[in-house]
């Protein structure tokens, strides 16, 4: 197979915060397929018509990482069947004083769901 047939890797980043979204632009930047997943519609929405929500990231970043195949989503189902998964949302303090980890563990799920889409279990 030479590399004109090679199909892209296709990366889902979980959370397009302040280290979600930079990893995004490196991604896009290193030639991967990026889908980013949000929970926060306006942020997505925002992302998708070419603006930033992140102090780090300017609008033109987000516009050339639209042209570099990027899109933003709220749906599970747009990032099933992804090679890789990236998850970059918040670790607050729970107010027993350790990580508060119900995002993260919200975040796994979805990477289980993206993830079962590519089994053949069974078949
Ligand atoms: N910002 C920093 O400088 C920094 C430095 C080192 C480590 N971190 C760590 O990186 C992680 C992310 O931090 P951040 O600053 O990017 O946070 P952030 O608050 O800027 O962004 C997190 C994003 O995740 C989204 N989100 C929340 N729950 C979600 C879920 N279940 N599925 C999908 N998206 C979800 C939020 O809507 C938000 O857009 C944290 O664990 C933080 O401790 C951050």
């Amino acid at each position: 197979m030479n590399s004109s047939e090679t199909k892209p890797v296709k990366v889902a980043i979980l959370g397009l915060g302040y280290v979600g979204l930079p990893v995004a632009q490196q991604a896009v930047a290193a030639g991967f397929s990026v889908t980013g997943f949000d929970l926060s519609e306006r942020a997505v929405g925002g992302l998708n018509g070419g603006h930033s929500h992140v102090d780090d990231i300017r609008d033109s970043e987000v516009q050339a990482m639209i042209l570099g195949g990027f899109s933003a989503t709220s749906e599970v189902g747009d990032i099933a069947g992804h090679d890789v998964y990236v998850i970059c949302v918040p670790t607050p303090l729970s107010p027993g004083g350790g990580p508060d980890l119900s995002a993260v563990e919200s975040a796994g799920r979805t990477v289980a769901h993206g993830l079962a889409s590519r089994c053949t279990c069974g078949s």
